[in-house]
């Protein structure tokens, strides 16, 4: 196992009614910039509830509204703006990954004097950050709890994730019953996002991170089990509160400290969005098997981590390549039939493939350290197998 240092200085209220945890943001301040998205927040009643809290706790709220799904730079510049201009405190996102995401490199922009898409190529340049508090409405980014943001400038065709300890959120309220209202497409991406995430820690180099491996099975047992209940039945409380708490879990450290290693279907991922604006959990759940398959073709000796994935998750038995590649169709059918996603890019609405080189291209500076290293070369052939 790898040294590693774990810092999570997040304060989660998880459950039914944690709301009026929001008065607690006056610790930070009395102004506060609440960043939303498309209104989903306004149709369930969330949005009321908390201004009531807000404003009975004496706070003053300026608004950024309109989030998109893929944050763009235009939003986070505008935020920007308005912090500086309403001379802010705090900014508190309530949404989805996008939002959060949105609002962090906002708090980071408030307090930085040039143009906030500098922060996104280059996170050790925020230096400073107004204090980020969030309310979660979708289970998936893991965003709530962790030091990430990915925000795209479609102009250029570019999504880039930034990062810094400044940005972790101080507090975040998690109620399941929130995420009632999240339709079947983003439940879906929702829980392939947080199986990505786990897979991406999961499939290591690092020898002995045993506790961390069987953490991630856990967490990828748990999507398993839950996503189709969720999918079913959008108000259940135990789906949802579980897939809430996996998709904090498969990205705040705890399954990546000791087993530290390169992410590579998510850089592929974020080029398709980059490109073509699509959900970014479909595109995950796309780009999964057709990697898993390209890992057993071309790297025999990962078999044995893939069948250890088969029998310790799908309760496979039999010999190594049998298992494993036997795992790899559970998982498609797992995303493409029981979670009823789009099974390849023609399926997302990419009907051509003029860019893939390009993309792969800037795929390939961020797969140097993964588990198997991937060429230009090789995402193309993902890319092609993919659409
Ligand atoms: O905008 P509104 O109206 O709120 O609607 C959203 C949006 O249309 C809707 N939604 C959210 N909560 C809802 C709801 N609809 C009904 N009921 C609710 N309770 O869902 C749609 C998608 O929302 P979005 O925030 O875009 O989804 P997600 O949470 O999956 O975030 C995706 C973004 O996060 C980035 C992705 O690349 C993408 O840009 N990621 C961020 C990461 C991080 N910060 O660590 C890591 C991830 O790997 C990922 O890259
Ligand atoms: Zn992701």
């Amino acid at each position: 196992m790898n040294n590693f240092t774990y810092s999570i200085p997040t304060v989660i209220h998880f459950g039914r009614g944690q709301l009026h945890h929001l008065s607690e943001l006056k610790q930070s301040g009395s102004r506060v910039l609440l960043v939303y998205g498309g209104g989903s927040i306004k149709r369930s009643g969330l949005y009321d509830e908390a201004v009531k809290i807000l404003t009975d706790s004496g706070l003053s709220i300026t608004e950024l509204s309109g989030v998109e799904p893929n944050p763009r730079i235009e939003s986070v510049r505008r935020g920007a703006e308005l912090c500086k201009a309403n001379n802010i405190d705090m900014v508190l996102a309530i949404g989805g990954g996008s939002t959060i995401d949105c609002a962090k490199v906002v708090a980071a922009g408030a307090c930085y004097d040039g143009d906030p898409w500098e922060l996104v190529l280059d996170g050790s340049k925020i230096k400073a950050a107004l204090p980020v508090y969030s309310v979660l409405t979708l289970s998936a980014t893991g965003s709530e709890m962790d030091k990430y943001a990915v925000i795209s400038d479609l102009s250029k065709n570019e999504k880039w994730g930034t990062g810094s300890d400044l940005v972790k959120p101080v507090m975040s309220v998690l109620d399941p019953t929130y995420t009632f209202t999240v339709s079947p497409k983003q439940t879906a991406a929702g829980t392939a996002d947080m199986m990505s995430h786990t897979f991406e820690n999961y499939f290591t180099n690092v020898r002995g991170a045993e506790l961390q491996g069987n953490l991630c099975e856990a967490v990828l047992k748990t999507c398993i089990k839950y996503g189709p209940i969720a999918l079913a039945e959008p108000e259940n409380y135990d789906a949802r509160a579980n897939l809430m708490w996996a998709g904090s879990l498969a990205i705040n450290g705890l399954l990546k400290g000791g087993a530290e290693v390169g992410w590579c279907v998510h850089p592929m991922e974020h080029e398709l969005s980059a490109f073509y604006d699509i959900t970014h959990g479909e595109g995950l759940a796309i780009l999964t098997p057709v990697w898993m398959r390209f890992v057993l073709k071309n790297y025999p000796s990962k078999t044995a981590q893939l069948a250890s994935y088969g029998r310790n998750v799908w309760n496979l038995s039999g010999e190594d390549s049998e298992v494993a590649n036997k795992a790899v169709e559970k998982t498609a059918e797992f995303f493409f039939d029981t979670m009823k996603m789009p099974a390849n890019l023609r399926a997302v609405g990419i009907t051509e493939k003029v860019h893939f080189e390009e993309m792969a291209e800037k795929a390939a500076a961020g797969c140097e350290d993964s588990f198997v290293p991937l060429t230009k070369e090789d995402i193309i052939s993902i890319f092609d197998a993919a659409f």
